[in-house]
């Protein structure tokens, strides 16, 4: 299968154009710099000259605080650029894969968020995810959104690297316990999307396109992360001490964009409209990236 991969040099990306080659997919990743989702012109370009069996969009502008004062960057990639790739998959007749964000939710819902939960962005990040969602929805039948929250993994910058990084140069680390989810690996969500663009009836009519929601489990909070990290590591010989991570609240970490409570997703449609399990990623996901570190 022809895969057009965007967004090819970050976290999800990276992991999405290694694990389509490893599966001998004729791959075509594009670096922001090649491909400029945000340029019509080059969109149309690059996608017809390519004439893919599938897009996948792992492009997006995804510092979170920053997007507050930069929100017209934000929208341009996150809103504008979908609806581009949206359109050209249209007038090709090429199913679209993209990726959106538990951003879109306020975090306020106990239970973990179903796809049927109306969406609260709190965020210029969340609402600009959101509108790209609603855009592609406008535009293009022929799509999956594949909503992710808590992204780990070898490539990128992310909370496993955070914490080995912090853990160089001290022996005790406070991190936040009131805020729940469960992390997802960039791997795993890039083997996700491939499964799914693996569908032998991907292009008939009956094809369950739509917005699913995906992650891993167990749930946990960014302390109770943290603690299986440092736990991980030590216990894999990655780390040769003993971290002590102290419990604190959201109130004794501030950040320009207050984060969701809540960032739990229901993964029960994606499991029975698609046939994809979710993942377990402290088993394996977890040490294949410390081990890669
Ligand atoms: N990370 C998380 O915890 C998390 C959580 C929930 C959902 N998500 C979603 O998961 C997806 C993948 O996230 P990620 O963690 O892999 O993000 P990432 O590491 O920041 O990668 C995003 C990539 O998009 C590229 N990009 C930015 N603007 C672009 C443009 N105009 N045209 C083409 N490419 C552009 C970036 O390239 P440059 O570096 O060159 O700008 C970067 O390589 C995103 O849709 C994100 O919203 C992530």
């Amino acid at each position: 299968m022809k895969i057009l991969i965007t967004g090819a040099k970050g976290q999800v990306g990276t992991d999405l154009v290694l694990e389509a080659k490893k599966r001998n997919h004729q791959v075509f990743g594009f670096t922001s710099t090649d491909l400029d989702i945000t340029n019509k012109a080059i969109v149309d370009r690059e996608v017809s000259t390519i004439k893919p069996d599938v897009v996948i969009n792992a492009a997006a502008y995804t510092a979170v605080d920053k997007a507050e004062t930069e929100k017209e960057k934000a929208y341009a990639v996150n809103e504008t650029g979908v609806k581009h790739l949206a359109e050209t998959c249209k007038a090709l007749d090429i199913p679209l894969l993209h990726i959106s964000t538990d951003y879109v939710f306020d975090g306020n819902k106990k239970e973990p968020y179903t796809e049927t939960d109306i969406p609260n962005p709190t965020s210029v990040y969340g609402a600009s995810k959101l509108a790209g969602e609603i855009a592609l929805q406008k535009t293009w039948k022929k799509y999956i959104i594949l909503r992710v929250s808590w992204v780990f993994g070898e490539h990128g910058n992310n909370f496993v690297k955070t914490m080995l990084r912090l853990a160089k140069g001290r022996d005790e680390i406070s991190v936040v316990n009131d805020q729940f989810g469960a992390p997802t690996s960039a791997k795993s969500i890039a083997e996700c999307l491939l499964n799914i663009a693996d569908k032998t009836n991907f292009g008939k009519q009956d094809f369950p396109w739509g917005l699913y929601h995906y992650q891993s489990d167990p749930g946990v909070t960014w302390y109770e992360f943290a603690k299986e990290i440092f736990s991980q590591a030590k216990g894999s010989g990655f780390l040769d001490k003993e971290m002590i991570v102290h419990p604190i609240g959201s109130d004794q970490f501030p950040t320009p964009v207050k984060r969701p409570l809540n960032s739990k997703l229901e993964g029960g449609k994606i499991n029975q409209n698609l046939s994809v399990p979710l993942s377990e990623w402290r088993s394996t996901y977890l040490i294949e990236c410390l081990k890669n570190d």
